[in-house]
């Protein structure tokens, strides 16, 4: 029975960014596929990104160079199966944008074999960054967005906010299954039921829990809180990436100078003008983002500055317009002329790096749940993530995740209406105000106490903090109608707990974690990940053995 509070679809993919959107076109040939997303189609990060998408096209450049230049920047993290799959087929997923229309900066004196521009992020020993100017992501949403919108196969649900998991438990089974999802439909106020015999989780990062973020409004971890609460492990939690350089002007909302701008010859300068970076590491502004960022925020404090800058203007006015068109013109709305001063910069949380654990199909604890992109943790990233390996992983992984539902469709096809969303008992909330609070006050717990640099202590005072929160959040959520902003309260503070008790548990400092309380690597025995299991953990052991580094 289908009403206008439940839904049946065979996939029901939640996310409609780079990885939720190429997923279900992957899908959706052979199927019903039904897209949730919070709010427009185009709000999640993928729509932000910048630099590009890295992948060995040049004859000068190997496979080989790309996992290593992957495993060296997760700092002895990464998981090399993972790294191998995802650099091997990066050209392919390359290509297939390309046949979907995607409009990629070309290079004039390419050729038919590579015809793309190629440029150069941190981290990266070749030039392989392929990039539609300065607004790749920009590029691959609407090409992704334009196909699904016009696919008969895939329904979109705008405004659509996906609350928990449903699992075979609310059935009577073992809680093992996912068997679809709740939802809050933003426009109504009412909360709908998907029943699907796939559900794939898309949702993005969650950088928002951090008070400075490059990311938009929606990166709120709303996934890894639905897989956790539904039973399934997370993993390498811990490793918040921060990108070295955001805007630093009051007026500009988290908006990114992208690192390509020191690929391609950007100095990182001190307010009184002179070059920092070379102190640091010997690839000075082109070492890989954890240092960098390290570095800014030492040197900051170190002067008690607000921001350092980021110059430039040796390219000349021709090169950055034709580069960099869209950071040109936003500086200059700020009115920074980026052709002719440098531009002031500060580090802010960027990229999620651990996530919802998976296999190399996408495959979570729970039978019927996968999870792609920057919500999951395939063991691409490791310690640190290197640049313009994110979007990547939502294409190879959607590309993988979607022969494998195909695959393994339950071939019973009868659906089963879920029990409808319980409200009993709640009541609206006069308190908003509550919600609001506690939002600033867990951003700005994260930011001073979990940031760049460090504790034991800090982290401690964190954890208390967190804890009181997330039990008054709690008792609010069991009180009132769920609304937008104490849904994604409520995930954040699940994600801060998560980050919190991984950084304590790790008791060295490794890519982007440093404490001072440990402040060196620990080599002594096999790398650790950090791998959380909830109380209800759903056993199914989707990644087992020795990760092999
Ligand atoms: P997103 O694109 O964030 O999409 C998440 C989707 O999930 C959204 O549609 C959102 O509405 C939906 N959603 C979330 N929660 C819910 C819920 N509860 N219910 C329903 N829907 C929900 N990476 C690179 O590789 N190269 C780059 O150049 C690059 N530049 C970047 C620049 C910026 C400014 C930022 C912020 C990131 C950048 N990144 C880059 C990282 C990269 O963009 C992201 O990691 C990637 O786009 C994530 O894609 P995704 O599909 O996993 O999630
Ligand atoms: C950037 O353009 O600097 C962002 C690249 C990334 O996050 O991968």
């Amino acid at each position: 029975m289908m009403t206008d509070l439940s839904y049946h679809y065979d996939v029901l993919v939640i996310g409609s960014g780079a990885a939720g959107l190429s997923t279900a076109l992957k899908v959706a040939p052979h199927v019903k596929v039904a897209i949730l997303s919070k709010g427009k189609i185009d709000e999640g990060s993928t729509n932000y990104a910048q630099g590009g998408i890295a992948a060995v096209l040049d004859a000068a450049d190997s496979i080989e160079n790309h996992v290593e230049d992957t495993l060296n920047a997760g700092a002895g993290l990464c998981k090399r199966e993972t790294v191998e799959f995802v650099a091997r087929n990066a050209p392919a997923a390359i290509k297939w944008l390309d046949e979907l229309g995607i409009n990629l900066t070309r290079d004039p004196e390419g050729g038919n074999d590579q015809p793309f521009h190629l440029t150069r992020e941190g981290g990266h020993s070749h030039r392989r960054i392929v990039h539609a100017a300065d607004a790749t992501g920009r590029a691959v949403q609407t090409t992704l967005q334009k196909q699904a919108i016009d696919h008969p196969n895939i329904d979109i649900f705008e405004n659509y906010l996906a609350i928990d998991l449903v699992t075979d438990r609310k059935l009577g089974g073992e809680g093992r299954r996912c068997v679809g999802a709740y939802a809050l439909d933003l426009k109504s106020g009412r909360v709908k039921s998907f029943n699907a015999r796939t559900v794939v989780l898309a949702t993005g990062g969650a950088s928002k829990v951090y008070r400075f973020t490059s990311n938009p409004d929606g990166s709120t971890g709303d996934g890894i809180a639905m897989a956790w609460r539904a039973g399934c492990r997370v993993m390498n939690m811990e490793f918040s990436q921060f990108h070295p350089t955001c805007l630093y002007h009051p007026q500009a909302k988290s908006f990114l100078i992208s690192e390509a701008l020191r690929g391609e010859g950007g100095k990182l300068l001190l307010p009184d003008g002179t070059r920092f970076m070379d102190r640091f590491d010997e690839r000075g502004e082109l070492a890989p983002r954890d240092i960098v960022a390290r570095a800014i925020d030492h040197e900051m404090k170190r002067l008690g500055s607000d921001c350092v800058y980021l110059d430039i203007t040796h390219k000349g006015a021709d090169f950055i317009r034709e580069h960099f068109p869209t950071i040109y013109e936003t500086c200059l709305g700020f009115g920074i002329d980026m052709t002719r001063e440098p531009i002031p910069v500060v580090p802010a949380a960027h990229y999620t790096c651990g996530g919802i654990l998976t296999d190399l199909r996408g495959r979570t604890d729970l039978t019927g749940l996968y999870a792609i992109g920057e919500c999951a943790g395939t063991g691409l990233h490791g310690a640190n993530r290197l640049a313009s390996n994110s979007l990547l992983e939502c294409l190879v992984f959607g590309e993988a995740a979607s022969c494998d539902i195909i695959e393994a469709l339950p071939v019973d096809d009868r659906f089963t209406d879920l029990p409808p969303w319980d409200e009993t008992g709640v009541t609206d909330s006069d308190e908003e105000v509550i919600v609001a609070h506690n939002w600033e006050q867990l951003r700005n717990v994260m930011w001073d106490f979990v940031g760049i640099v460090r504790t034991t202590k800090r982290l401690q005072r964190a954890q208390h903090r967190i804890d009181l929160l997330l039990s008054e959040i709690d008792e609010y959520y069991g009180n009132f109608r769920v609304s937008n902003d104490l849904l994604e309260l409520r995930n954040l503070s699940v994600v801060a707990k998560l980050i919190i008790q991984s950084a304590l548990w790790r008791r060295e400092s490794r890519g982007l974690h440093y404490t001072t309380d440990y402040p060196e690597r620990d080599d002594s025995g096999a790398p650790r990940q950090t791998i959380q299991v909830p109380e209800n953990f759903a056993g199914r052991w989707v990644v087992s053995g020795q990760w092999k580094t």
